[in-house]
């Protein structure tokens, strides 16, 4: 399989702020991580502000937006808070996920079916403002034929699934299923995205399913670069420390 357009990627931040408000400090900025994602070339900057703010903050989403010249997608519940953050705001995306205070990071897919009426008309409003509404959908077909039939522009398939999958026969009914959900989706004239769980060793199955436009990959990615700087953040330290010993 050959994919026929080139593959985006959207760099999820989110996990920059984590290690912030662990410690209620200002470092590290999620802004700083978004400027090096697109000096490396990255696609798109994806930011989840939660209900309970446990990572991005308000001021974040702001900055990003102001100072980032990459498109934002910004990930949040579909609540009318939430809604007029993102009307004011007005990133390029905003992807509606379902949310829960307990889970660690979003769970599930969006029950689309469940609520056809009311995310019409939330995704209408966003429409309006210039903004391409998404939906965080598990690959069904059910799912994906209401998200378009409720005027979506985007979809974004949950590849957690896949991810999770640990058997070789569980993990390539998974991917059938995501390139599925993908043809259908782009048959319906969606625009198809994907995410969650992707990591080094798992994303070049996904990578390959023609015809998805961007990957969402956050915590994978923030994790590599804490290993790929480690050694650059110990040799400065070092340095600081024995400049200072000899101005004594
Ligand atoms: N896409 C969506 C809709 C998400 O909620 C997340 C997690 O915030 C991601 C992609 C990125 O997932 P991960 O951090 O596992 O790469």
């Amino acid at each position: 399989m050959t994919a026929n357009t080139e593959l985006l990627l959207g760099v999820n931040v989110d996990h920059v702020a984590t290690l912030r408000q662990v410690r209620g400090v200002p470092y590290p900025s999620p802004l700083r991580a978004a400027e090096i994602v697109e000096q490396a070339g990255g696609d798109g900057i994806t930011i989840h502000l939660r209900e309970d703010r446990r990572h991005i903050q308000d001021a974040d989403v702001e900055i990003i937006k102001q100072r980032s010249r990459l498109p934002l997608n910004l990930e949040m519940a579909a609540t009318s808070e939430m809604q007029g953050i993102a009307l004011r705001i007005k990133p390029a995306e905003c992807c509606l996920v379902p949310e829960k205070r307990e889970e660690l990071t979003t769970e599930g897919g969006l029950d689309v079916s469940k609520q056809v009426a009311f995310l019409s008309d939330y995704c209408r409003q966003l429409s309006e403002a210039g903004i391409s509404a998404s939906l965080f959908i598990d690959p069904d077909p059910e799912q994906i034929d209401c998200a378009s039939e409720i005027g979506a522009a985007i979809i974004e398939l949950h590849t957690g699934a896949y991810a999770d999958a640990h058997q070789p026969e569980a993990a390539e009914q998974e991917l059938r299923r995501l390139a599925a959900g993908v043809e259908r989706g782009k048959k319906n004239g969606l625009r198809v995205n994907a995410g969650h769980g992707l990591h080094y060793d798992n994303v070049q199955p996904v990578a390959a399913i023609p015809d998805i436009l961007c990957l969402n990959i956050g915590h994978a990615i923030v994790a590599e670069a804490l290993m790929s700087g480690m050694f650059q953040a110990v040799v400065r330290m070092k340095q600081l420390m024995a400049v200072a010993r000899r101005k004594d």
